[in-house]
């Protein structure tokens, strides 16, 4: 048995979106599946399902020493097999098991830490204890509810909510940006929130009946933070070139009138890696992409 430690971070690329991250990393040693090394980059990590934060690899005799050395750094393990599907079975096995079942929402994370492991051949195996998703693999499923909500837009908002540990509490007030037809109003409303809805065009009736939901037929980019006044969450998932969206947040964190953020960054075409290492070095705040982004990805800023 001989455990090496790496340095630098090992990436899983979302699948479809390699090239961003091989991009973004400059030339990553591809390590096989979804799996990037560089033992150097030390800038924002966007285009990634989960960062390996401490990665090591562990040459291995069998089975049970592989699993034996997982479970003595910690219980949480989660596989991210691309190859040796068998062999990895057989470890999974000899781990703690993982919930896999479909999350309610809103749904407190434990706060343990989630490792992730792979195998590279049939006696070496590549692991990191710590990850930047708290999610098995970066991958977090929901409860759907096919009835309530007007899209699965919805499903984006509760993963970035329960990634964050902190969602609306009943009465905080809330600007839901570009919100028709109405998912992630109908999340906050469902929470109590007091939901002010701005879009050019109107959320379902349905929606708009919720409890606590108002809606201001306007360009959210125009109206201004002083004409909302204090709030508790910001969020937006309008459709926009990026630099209009990071305008915009600059003027809500230069009033100091809300303290909670999630915004989508919509893409078109090729990514504009400067604005969004912009987005990232906005202070107090991440860009993540969310197992629920497509090809888009997440800024988050939440009070502490
Ligand atoms: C992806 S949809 C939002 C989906 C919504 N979050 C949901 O869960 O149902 C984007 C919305 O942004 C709106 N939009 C685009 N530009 C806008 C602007 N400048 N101001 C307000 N809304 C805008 C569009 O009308 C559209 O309804």
């Amino acid at each position: 048995m001989n455990l090496i430690p790496l340095k630098g971070r090992v990436f899983q690329a979302v699948p479809g979106f390699e090239h961003y991250l091989r991009a973004e990393l400059g030339s990553p040693l591809e390590l096989g599946g979804p799996f990037f090394y560089s033992p150097d980059y030390t800038g924002p990590a966007l285009w990634n399902r989960n960062v390996w934060l401490e990665p090591f690899r562990l040459e291995f005799d069998s089975i049970g020493e592989a699993a034996r050395v997982l479970r003595s750094l910690q219980r949480n393990w989660a596989p991210v097999l691309f190859t040796q599907f068998r062999r990895g079975a057989l470890i999974k096995e000899k781990l703690p098991s993982l919930n896999a079942n479909p999350r309610p929402f809103p749904w407190l994370l434990p706060d343990s830490p989630m490792g992730g492991w792979t195998l590279l051949d049939n006696h070496t195996l590549l692991a990191s204890a710590k990850s930047e998703s708290p999610f098995p693999g970066g991958i977090i499923h929901f409860e759907e509810d096919k009835q309530g909500p007007p899209s699965r837009a919805y499903l984006k908002l509760e993963e970035a909510l329960v990634r964050c540990r902190k969602w609306p509490l009943p009465g905080e007030r809330c600007l839901d940006a570009g919100a028709s037809p109405g998912g992630w109003t109908w999340v906050l409303a469902k929470l109590g929130a007091e939901v002010i809805a701005v879009d050019r065009s109107p959320p379902e009736d349905r929606i708009l009946a919720r409890p606590g939901v108002r809606f201001i037929r306007h360009d959210a980019f125009t109206l201004k933070p002083e004409d909302l006044g204090p709030l508790d969450w910001v969020f937006s998932d309008v459709v926009c070139y990026p630099p209009r969206l990071l305008e915009w947040i600059k003027k809500w964190l230069e009033s100091g009138l809300c303290a909670n953020f999630i915004c989508t960054i919509k893409l078109q075409g090729e990514p504009d890696f400067e604005t969004l290492r912009d987005f990232a070095a906005l202070p107090g705040g991440r860009v993540v992409h969310l197992y629920h982004n497509k090809h888009e990805l997440t800024w988050l800023r939440i009070a502490p």
